[in-house]
């Protein structure tokens, strides 16, 4: 079991966006912040590995499919890298100030793609993440849950479409896809009281209804509790 301890003493909101590749999280976490930003809130919006101009370099080094061949740990640790910088540079002092940290992607990819995926320990994820990360979780995760052949085709369709050279886990085969999917789905079943689930297998238009009301619900229960 994972155990979730949520940082009480930060007044802004924490919300993640999960999945596998092609998704769709893109286009969620974008719409999501015009509306919570339509709705008044202060949003920053951001992303793993990335957030920080550190964390862009990594971001870099890790994804390009024709960059360096990392040995699997070396791909954890610098995934964990960018994410110690990210939280403690720009997360955490977004939610001191009273903002809507709204991120494409968290732990919950490094459980997945390094931890189901490549086969790594998920206690030794989260033993570090607790070590360096402060045991520091989303208020709320939602997961956009892909069918695993769909989204590498989609994922796949993008990069080549937008000429992006981020494709190194998209060159994985689809097998490593599923176990990413699967585990996604068991984290959302151990944590089903933070974690928004929603059908990523319709158009787009119908996925960003879903979040937009998914979280819209999640937020009104927040403030009447
Ligand atoms: P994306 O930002 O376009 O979703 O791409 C990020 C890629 O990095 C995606 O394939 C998942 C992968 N990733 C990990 O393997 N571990 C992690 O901890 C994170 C944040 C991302």
């Amino acid at each position: 079991m994972i155990d979730r301890r949520i940082m009480q003493s930060y007044r802004g909101v924490f919300i993640v966006v999960e999945g596998c590749d092609g998704s769709g999280k893109g286009s969620a976490v974008a719409a999501l912040g015009a509306h919570l930003m339509a709705l008044g809130h202060d949003v920053l919006l951001t992303r793993e590995p990335g957030g920080t101009d550190e964390g862009l370099e990594l971001r870099r080094l890790l994804l390009s499919a024709e960059g360096a061949i990392w040995d699997e740990g070396a791909e954890l640790l610098l995934m964990i890298a960018a994410r110690i910088q990210h939280v403690k540079r720009v997360i955490q002092p977004a939610l001191a100030a009273g903002r809507v940290v709204l991120c494409d992607r968290y732990v919950g990819s490094t459980l997945a793609y390094q931890g189901a995926g490549r086969g790594l320990s998920q206690e030794m994820i989260l033993m570090l993440h607790r070590q360096f990360v402060d045991d520091f979780w989303p208020d709320l995760t939602v997961l956009l849950d892909v069918d695993a052949r769909l989204g590498l085709t989609r994922s796949r369709a993008r990069l080549v479409e937008q000429g992006l050279d981020e494709g190194r886990f998209e060159d994985l085969d689809l097998a490593f896809h599923q176990r990413v999917g699967d585990d996604f789905r068991a984290q959302a079943g151990r944590c089903q009281d933070r974690t928004l689930v929603i059908d990523a297998n319709p158009t787009m238009d119908i996925v960003r209804e879903a979040v937009l009301n998914g979280v819209d619900a999640w937020l009104a229960e927040r403030v009447v509790a």
